[in-house]
């Protein structure tokens, strides 16, 4: 027999790294979280999923993830179910084939959920040709994976914690230009996939979170509104590493413990503290994973970069991606006392868009 099939539509989705941190819920089938956070999304360009969506008459679904067949999971079809509730009954009875690809590792605490399912979101929302608002498809994409509600804007984006679905949503606090010379830099210390998964490390310390999430993330939560508010890096810088440690703190110490840190994210926060005296010029983040994202300014770049160099290890000059700004002749200059060895560097501006449609 022949399926009739649809054309196909393609779509990309920036990640986000998250400076105030999601960690714990309220409501498991809803990703509803104990406290607000915050994010920047990283730029498009380098960081990406991007997700391919054909409906067919066949009303077989089918998900190729980085090429390999991969299973359809429950957090899949809390978005697929939701967004069909708002589509046609003739759509809802066509079978949806998906194809995700990242540009990065998956699953290494890199956000790669954030960006897989917010591309999902988006892309299914194109092929059901639903009207929605990017507040609403971003409420959606959190039934997939918390994080992703955040990628659906560039800039600065918060994600509100509320008691209901409708109300936790994602929305920009300042878009990308209002600080145009923020950067980030990942440094790759592992490409493994990690072992334990957010939602299960988040079932582990319910006190500790809770005690986080009440008391210390909505102080956090003022304070670095105010940082962004008033241009204050250091302020931003102080908060942001707070956060990283306060979270892998809590992670670190439940019942069952999980470390989501290895040695060289160790030695990378060391290096990031000493850079920062006497003033405070660069910030480290870790999410659920070992590679850190460390924040900075344009001005400092090129500091940070050569102080970096002089101490962690490449195996080429290809694995340093960064502006042109940097002449990469110099590599070799530094690196002759690096220890610490890494995978890669690499330069991101901030986004200036979340999701986008490429055809
Ligand atoms: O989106 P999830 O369920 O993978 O949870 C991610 C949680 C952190 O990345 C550790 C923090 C955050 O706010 O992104």
């Amino acid at each position: 027999m022949i399926f009739r099939s649809f054309s196909k539509i393609t779509v990309r989705s920036p990640t986000n790294i998250a400076l105030v941190k999601y960690w714990g819920k309220t409501n498991e089938e809803l990703n509803l979280p104990m406290n607000s956070s915050l994010s920047l999304t990283v730029d498009i360009d380098q960081f990406y999923t991007q997700t391919s969506i054909q409906l067919s008459e066949n009303n077989k679904d089918r998900l190729v993830l980085n090429k390999q067949e991969a299973e359809m999971t429950g957090r899949i079809y809390r978005v697929v179910n939701t967004l069909k509730s708002y589509s046609t009954p003739d759509n809802i009875r066509k079978g949806i084939e998906i194809e995700s690809e990242n540009n990065f590792p998956t699953a290494a605490g890199m956000a790669s959920s954030a960006s897989g399912l917010a591309a999902l979101t988006f892309g299914l929302s194109k092929a059901y040709n639903l009207d929605l608002s990017s507040e609403e498809l971003s409420g959606v994409a959190r039934l997939g994976s918390g994080s992703a509600c955040r990628s659906f804007f560039g800039g600065v984006v918060e994600w509100t914690a509320a008691d209901s679905h409708g109300k936790s949503l994602a929305k920009q606090l300042h878009p990308s230009e209002y600080w145009d010379d923020l950067r980030l830099l990942v440094i790759l210390t592992d490409l493994e996939k990690k072992k334990v998964s957010s939602t299960k490390a988040m079932r582990l310390n319910q006190r500790m979170m809770l005690e986080r999430s009440n008391e210390r993330v909505p102080l956090r939560m003022k304070e670095i509104k105010q940082g962004f508010a008033d241009k204050s890096f250091e302020k931003i810088a102080r908060i942001t590493m707070e956060e990283s440690d306060d979270l892998h703190y809590v992670i670190e110490n439940a019942d069952k413990p999980v470390k989501y840190l290895n040695a060289r994210s160790e030695e990378i926060k060391n290096i990031i503290k000493r850079f920062n005296s006497p003033g405070v010029r660069a910030a480290y983040t870790f999410d659920a994973g070992p590679n850190p994202f460390i924040l900075t300014r344009k001005q400092d770049m090129r500091d940070l970069l050569e102080t970096l160099l002089s101490q962690i290890k490449l195996s080429t000059e290809n694995d340093l991606k960064v502006s042109e700004d940097f002449d990469k002749k110099l590599i070799k200059n530094f690196q002759a006392k690096a220890e610490v060895p890494v995978y890669g560097i690499i330069e991101s501006k901030i986004s200036k868009t979340g999701p986008i449609l490429i055809h």
